[in-house]
Formats: structure tokens, C-alpha cells, sequence
């Protein structure tokens, strides 16, 4: 059948009409829970009434004006997120993919800067960037890229959770000028590196002069148990990007920068027409502010124990169960087979839940969680997984 949007989404027979907090509510009025907030995105649930205030309130007063002018909000919303991250400045977007691009550019100009005419951008094995050109590139999953040849230059792969492998990248080439890597891959497939891991790969950038740029687009807005995924470490990047839970579904990005490449970006070498505007700008100052008064990284770290006990306990000795793996409130749960189907399955029983990586049941659940919801959660998840796996014996 034509279709007047174009098809290049596998969409589920479900259209949602009208959401609070963790539920949802479909075209025919059935309730469903949320266990993904749009994939991490409602951090604070949908139609959090301090996000849809500070909407409504800017969305009367003034929307947009471009970046030609100063924007009051923009600049409130870079001191908050300096003030949390430790970075020293920001530059607005629209998406993950955008904010990755900033900082695959902020990276080339550096190289360029020191004379590196073929700047290089170590990346990682089941990585996932976004899907522009570069950041599709940089996407260290083949099936990304399949069909979007010539891919751009300047990136060179390695596995994940391996400095060893970086350290020897340098011996062979020697345009390196930065990292790009998430803390936890996401849609990898919910994968934790060695606690020790960013550490290294800082020292490592330290020792080459190379930049530390970390994705915390999906990690970062609380949902690890701190602002972003770094903060449980003792190190700091010098290229950040956020996007997703920032806006709480208002789409906005953000690239931040500390130390050397802070003010890299001069006028003329980047900008957005959208970036940054009173709206959105108001719309993840609302967030930060709600998360910080309703002490929602604390939240995110005790609700991913109550998940990671949970599943423990109910999927104990189950047979085809790889690996539990939970950071505050990114969880997956690894079986030893692809098990996409349990998407429409949990469906059936009004949950929404993910499958990535083919064979890794993923949930992103909303930081506002109640104790009841997360072990509805959890019995539910679980339940399918048996049956599913019983099944295929
Ligand atoms: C770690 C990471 N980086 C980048 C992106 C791309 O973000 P967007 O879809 O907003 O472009 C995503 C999206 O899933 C992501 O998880």
C-alpha cells in the first residue's frame, strides 16, 4: 500500500493519544505502562505538569528567534548544564545525531588546528551514533550503513571495552585526534564496560593529546544515577553530547566543551537555525530543575537495584538467560537467542518494551516510576521471557 509517510520505520499496530507519567493510553482508550520512554527520551514520564507549564508559558511569550540575537533561556540553560556537568560551554541542536556531528567537527578543527590534515576519530565496535552521514559512519554496527556507501574518511574502528586495542590504533596512525564512545552502549545492547574503562581510555587520551569525546545521549539526564554516566568516575571529557531526556521529548540537543576546545567553534565554522530556541531552552530547564528537585538521580539508581533484584530472583536458573545487566535505569536482559517478537508480545499485555542488538530485551523506563509500576515491570518482562523461551525449546 502507498503511504504518504515514508516507510523506513517498523512501526507497531498501536497509535498513542494521550499519556501521564509512566502510562499511556491509545487510540481505543486501553492503558499500557511504559517501560521505554520513547526510547529514553520522557525521562520525567509524559505530560509532566512542570515540563508542560514551562511550555506553555514560553509557547505564549515567544518561540524563536534565531541565533542572530541573544537568547535569554539558551544562555540560562548552558550555565545549568555547565553548572552539572563541569564542562565550560555548550552549543544547542535538535538531535543526538546533530550534537555528534558538532563534536566530530569540533575534533576535525582541532586536528586541523595542529597541523593533522587527515584528522581521525577512533571509534567503537556496536557503537550507535546516529544517522547522518558521519555519525552513521562513526555507528559501529554494519547494518546502519548498509546501502549508504561512499562512507565519510576519518574514522577507525576498534572493539569495545578494549584500551589495549586504541593504544595500538596510535602506533599506526598518526592522525588520531580524538575518541568518540558511549559510557553504556545502548542500543548495542545495554553494555557495561570495565568500571576502570574511561579512565584508561582518558589516560590514553591524555598521553596523545587526543580529545575524550563521550555519547552520553543516551546515558546522560539521570537515567545512570548521576547527570551523565561519567560523573560515577573521576574523569571529565572535553566533548560531551547530550540529547534525548534533555527536552523530555521537545527535541533538542546539546554539545558541550571544556578545556582546549571550549571556544573552538568561532563565528561562521557551525550553527542551526532551530538550535537553542526560548522554547526548547525553557523546555530542558524545566527538566534539569525537575530532576534536581525531586531527587530524580537518586530514584534512578535505587529503581535500577529494585530491576536488577527483580529479575535476578524471577529469572533465576532460567535456561537461555545470557546476562542481566542494569545502570540505574538503562536494563537489559541478554538471551541466548533473537527474541524481537517478545516487542509485540509485551504489547499484547499493554507494556512497552524494546529488543536490540537482536537478542537483548531492553527497557528505558521513566525516572517518575513508581515502586508498584517497576514490579509490574518486572513480572511481566519476566514471564514473557519464560514462556518465550519455554517455547523454543
Ligand atoms: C548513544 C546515542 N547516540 C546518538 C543517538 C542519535 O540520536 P538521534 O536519534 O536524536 O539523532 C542515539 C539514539 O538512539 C543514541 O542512543
Amino acid at each position: 500500500m502507498q503511504t504518504t509517510v515514508m516507510p523506513n520505520y517498523a512501526r507497531q499496530p498501536v497509535t498513542f493519544v494521550k499519556g501521564d507519567g509512566a502510562l499511556l493510553w491509545d487510540t481505543q482508550g486501553k492503558r499500557y505502562l511504559d517501560a521505554l520512554s520513547g526510547i529514553a527520551v520522557c525521562g520525567l514520564g509524559h505530560s509532566h505538569p512542570a515540563i508542560t507549564e514551562a511550555i506553555c508559558e514560553q509557547a505564549k511569550r515567544l518561540m524563536h528567534t534565531s541565533n542572530l540575537y541573544g537568547i535569554a533561556h539558551q544562555q540560562a540553560l548552558a550555565d545549568a548544564l555547565v553548572r552539572i556537568t563541569g564542562m565550560e560551554s555548550a552549543f544547542f541542536c535538535n538531535s543526538g545525531a546533530e550534537a555528534n556531528e558538532t563534536a566530530l567537527k569540533i575534533a576535525r578543527l582541532y586536528g586541523h588546528h595542529q597541523g593533522k590534515n587527515q584528522p581521525t576519530v577512533i571509534v567503537t565496535e556496536g557503537s550507535f551514533h546516529g544517522r547522518t552521514l558521519a555519525t552513521l559512519t562513526a555507528t559501529g554496527n554494519p547494518k546502519v550503513q548498509v546501502g549508504f556507501a561512499p562512507l565519510l574518511e576519518g574514522f577507525v574502528r576498534v572493539p569495545y571495552n578494549d584500551v589495549n586495542a586504541m593504544a595500538a590504533v596510535a602506533e599506526q596512525h598518526s592522525d588520531i585526534v580524538a575518541v568518540l564512545v558511549e559510557p553504556v552502549m545502548g542500543e548495542g545492547g545495554i553494555v557495561i564496560p570495565d568500571e576502570d574503562y574511561l579512565s584508561k581510555v582518558r589516560a590514553l587520551c591524555d598521553h596523545h593529546n587526543w580529545l575524550l569525546m563521550l555519547d552520553e545521549i543516551q546515558t546522560g539526564m539521570g537515567r545512570t544515577g548521576q547527570w551523565c554516566a561519567y560523573q560515577q568516575t573521576d574523569i571529565f571529557p572535553d566533548v560531551l553530547t547530550l540529547a534525548k531526556g534533555l527536552g523530555n521529548g521537545v527535541p533538542i540537543g546539546a554539545c558541550l566543551a571544556r578545556g582546549k576546545v571550549a571556544e573552538l567553534l568561532q563565528p561562521g565554522t557551525h550553527g542551526s537555525t532551530f538550535g537553542g530556541n526560548p522554547l526548547v531552552c525553557r523546555a530542558a530547564l524545566a527538566v534539569i530543575e525537575t530532576i534536581e528537585q525531586d531527587n530524580l538521580r537518586q530514584r534512578a539508581e535505587k529503581l535500577g537495584q529494585r530491576f536488577y533484584q527483580g529479575f535476578l530472583k524471577a529469572l533465576e536458573g532460567t535456561a537461555g538467560v545470557r546476562e542481566i545487566r542494569v545502570k540505574g535505569l538503562m536494563i537489559g536482559i541478554e538471551l541466548d537467542k533473537p527474541c524481537g517478537q517478545l516487542v509485540s508480545q509485551a504489547l499484547e499485555k499493554q507494556l512497552l518494551i524494546n529488543v536490540t542488538a537482536e537478542r537483548v530485551v531492553r527497557l528505558l523506563p521513566p525516572l517518575i516510576l513508581s515502586d508498584a509500576q517497576a514490579d509490574e515491570i518486572i513480572s511481566t518482562v519476566s514471564q514473557l521471557i519464560r514462556a518465550f523461551l519455554n517455547s523454543n525449546l
